[in-house]
């Protein structure tokens, strides 16, 4: 089955071929990051404009690998939330509109089930994945950073979340602080390469309290606090230990939480998965962990973790086969919809659910 995934949630216009295997046939993104970043961030109304003149020449783009026959598609999906709503609806305008025009079947997608789900891409490329159900899905982007349990693709539960901002969101604050532009992350990412992580001793935030809960409005309030009494550091190798400094006690609250997760929930499959998941930090920290513990760690190709509509079209695939529609009056939604959150206790240990019904005590 060849479907036609779309994304429009934030600042990436995104089309892709995918099939239900996970096999990539074109992964085209229109990046809105140069239009954002005198700004420090994404401009919604901005956003939306430029979904509006990218999203016909990405699909236009995508759809070059079967020669623009949209005969040869079998189904149109498109992130139909979470996400910034006049972005959303370029995206899910333009597939509803291809989909009663050529009489294709239509299917929206909830964006962090496809960067949950990302890691199933291009799986045919390494023959030695054995990734499989049930898993401890790390999400942590611009928008989101938080815990999941995926038992299977449309059985996904929340976890844990952060409490403020999100640890992308964190990123790129403390990268404009530091005079770095935007976005922050990958740029922090390249200087911390190089910097000694102990320089600074900034404090892992909410590391041995809140659950599976995360924090990181303080610590960025710890790294412009550290920029205003000492200046914005002028040397390289200055900027490169703050950078280093700041991304691991960030890293270190990320990649513990993750692995406490897998033990509480007595999973040893751990995926991480969003913008920060392209973190080299939080991959190698991760990775150290899991293998002390024996949990096998996943994470998706660089251009999977970042939004694109590749993860769109195979969560919108399996979706399909279990025989979801959208109708053509498909709204979109700016939050992401109740889903069913776990209770933990202060070590991590998850609250039995009571019962409908149940009387308390
Ligand atoms: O998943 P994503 O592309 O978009 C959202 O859905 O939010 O994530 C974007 C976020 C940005 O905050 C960016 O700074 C961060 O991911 N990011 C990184 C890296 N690459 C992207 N953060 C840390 N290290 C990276 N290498
Ligand atoms: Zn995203």
């Amino acid at each position: 089955m060849m479907v036609l995934g779309i994304e429009s949630s934030c600042d990436e216009t995104a089309a892709a071929l995918v099939d239900e295997t996970g096999r990539v046939y074109a992964d085209v993104v229109a990046s809105q990051i140069e239009l954002h970043s005198p700004f420090g961030g994404v401009v919604p109304e901005l956003a939306s404009r430029a979904h509006l003149q990218n999203v016909i020449p990405v699909i236009s783009e995508a759809l070059d690998v079967v020669d623009g026959d949209l005969s040869k598609i079998d189904a149109i999906a498109v992130t139909q939330g979470p996400g910034l709503v006049g972005a959303l609806l370029v995206g899910v305008q333009v597939a509803k509109a291809l989909a009663w025009v050529h009489k294709l079947p239509l299917v929206g997608v909830n964006h962090l089930d496809g960067h949950l789900l990302a890691p199933f891409l291009r799986r045919g490329d390494d023959p030695e994945s054995d990734l499989g159900f049930p898993y401890i899905g790390l999400l942590a982007s611009g928008g989101h950073t938080a815990l999941y349990e995926v038992v299977a693709a449309d059985e996904i539960t929340l976890l844990g979340q952060t409490r403020d901002d999100a640890a992308g969101e964190a990123f790129d604050k403390a990268a404009k602080v530091m005079g770095l532009g935007y976005p922050g992350g990958p740029k922090i990412d390249r200087l911390a390469a190089r910097g000694n992580a102990l320089a600074v001793p900034f404090t892992p935030p909410m590391l041995h309290r809140g659950g599976l809960d995360f924090s990181f409005s303080g610590l960025k309030t710890a790294v412009a606090q550290h920029v205003r009494k000492h200046g914005v550091p002028e040397s390289e190798s200055d900027l490169a230990d703050l950078s280093a400094s700041f991304q691991r006690a960030v890293v270190e609250v990320l990649a513990k939480k993750a692995i406490k997760a897998c033990k509480a929930r007595e999973i040893s499959t751990l995926v991480l998965a969003g913008g920060v998941a392209a973190n080299r930090g939080l991959r190698a920290r991760a990775g150290e962990l899991a293998a002390k513990e024996g949990i096998s760690l996943h994470v998706p190709a660089l251009a999977s973790c970042t939004d694109n509509a590749a993860m769109i079209a195979y969560t919108g695939a399996l979706a399909l086969a279990r025989g979801e529609r959208a109708g053509i009056d498909m709204a979109a939604y700016s939050r992401d919809p109740e889903r069913v959150r776990g209770r933990f206790d202060r070590d991590g240990k998850q609250v039995p659910r009571r019962p409908p019904g149940a009387a308390d005590g």
